[in-house]
């Protein structure tokens, strides 16, 4: 797996890059070709001729070591992924505000190739909300994080912030290059967001849905070399390399799924799509002086349904079961009336899953009978969970 892959092993300054050494020593066992970029502050606590010594190409401080200055990009343009580690709170938030001021940070502004990010701090700055909205942020735009573990800290504290053992951060960075691209040259259709239905042009029938799930899987289908093309209703940002298409109804979502669903490989109904919509929308604002309005809902689309009563043998379809009670049984039937191959049921009520949270618990459920579960997770590692269960079922 890491044969000949170029890998950018960026250290920052902690006690912890006594680590980066082995790290760097087993990447390179293991056949990369590792780069080694270390900060200013990690060479107080290691050498830079260690890693010179141990890595494929002697280490990197600046963009000024040579003579002929390198171009700021080059390394994160060649590199196939850049891992950091130990990763400091400086480091992560420079990163996660977009800032470059070292060779490091420019690396990781400049590629497009996976990142991993292994932290290392003391334990009460790991908890600092600015911390973890930081990691929040490198998650949600698909940056692997390798979570620093439990234990002894410098000073002899003890707490969460160790970084990561060496073997658990070259079994990610093996894991995160198998992925790859590898759903490259498949065309793959999301929904996002909640559908509203208009009461009147000002009012509308919705539901909670914030479209964060189906944008990470747009993101993470994306990343992994697929075309993806997004219909949401979500005022979310485009993940990059996606074709956003913008609806709000059930009916403009319905149109615009038909449109691009013949070309599709894959398809993930992550919309909430309302079941019912007033019959017939008010043109013009209603009055409250005019009493209470009585509204008449009539059924929309389902369009899950119909793409599963008109889906080719070779697509895959994956839709979604937001439920409250009997999670399994309930989407396990309406996998089975969709015409589903796979759905991702998750219970909204649970703590920290479903509408508006960064995370979700799932439980992936197969046609042919099999599941697996997603424990509390991000938004995009459950993105992940379910292409990797859509991979498997086309294999
Ligand atoms: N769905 C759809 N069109 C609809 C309603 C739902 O395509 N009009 C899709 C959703 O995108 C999701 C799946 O069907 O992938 C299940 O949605 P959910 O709301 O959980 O189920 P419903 O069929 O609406 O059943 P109920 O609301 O009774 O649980």
């Amino acid at each position: 797996m890491l044969e000949g892959r170029r890998i950018v092993l960026g250290v920052a300054g902690g006690i912890a890059a006594y680590k980066a050494v082995e790290v760097c020593r087993r990447l390179v066992d293991g056949g990369a070709h590792v780069v080694p970029v270390l900060t200013r502050g990690a060479r107080r606590f290691v050498g830079e001729t260690t890693f010179s010594a141990l890595a494929s190409e002697r280490a990197r401080t600046s963009l000024f070591d040579d003579p002929d200055p390198i171009p700021h990009t080059r390394l994160g343009q060649s590199a196939d992924l850049v891992l950091v580690a130990p990763a400091t709170a400086r480091v992560i938030g420079t990163y996660a505000a977009g800032i470059s001021n070292d060779l490091l940070t420019a690396t990781l502004l400049a590629t497009e190739a996976p990142v991993v990010v292994c932290p290392a701090m003391h334990a009460e700055m790991w908890r600092h909300p600015a911390v973890q909205d930081n990691i929040a942020t490198l998650r949600r735009r698909g940056v692997h994080v390798v979570e620093p573990e439990e234990g002894r800290l410098a000073g002899g504290d003890v707490g969460q912030g160790r970084l990561a053992e060496p073997a658990t951060i070259v079994a990610a960075v093996e894991s995160v290059l198998a992925r790859g691209r590898d759903m490259a040259g498949l065309h793959v259709l999301v929904t996002a967001g909640g559908t509203r239905e208009p009461i009147d042009p000002v009012r509308f029938i919705g539901n909670r849905s914030s479209g964060k799930q189906g944008h990470a899987l747009a993101a993470e289908a994306a990343a992994r070399g697929a075309k993806v093309t997004l219909v949401t209703t979500a005022a979310l940002p485009v993940p990059p390399g996606a074709d956003v298409v913008r609806v709000e109804t059930a009916a403009e979502m319905d149109e615009a799924v038909r449109a691009v669903a013949p070309a599709a490989d894959v398809i993930v109904m992550a919309a909430a799509v309302a079941d019912f919509r007033p019959a017939a929308a008010a043109t013009t604002k209603i009055k409250k002086d005019k009493g209470v309005p009585e509204i008449v809902l009539e059924p929309t689309v389902d369009i899950l349904a119909g793409l599963g009563r008109t889906k080719r043998p070779d697509q895959t379809l994956v839709g979604f079961a937001a439920e409250t009670e009997q999670l399994r049984q309930n989407a396990a039937s309406k996998l089975v009336a969709k015409g589903a191959d796979l759905i991702v049921a998750n219970d909204v009520t649970a703590p920290g899953a479903g509408f508006e949270h960064d995370t979700n618990h799932v439980v992936i459920l197969n046609a042919d009978g099999t599941e697996r579960e997603v424990p509390l997770a991000d938004k995009r590692a459950v993105a992940r969970a379910v292409f990797d269960a859509v991979l498997d079922g086309r294999s």
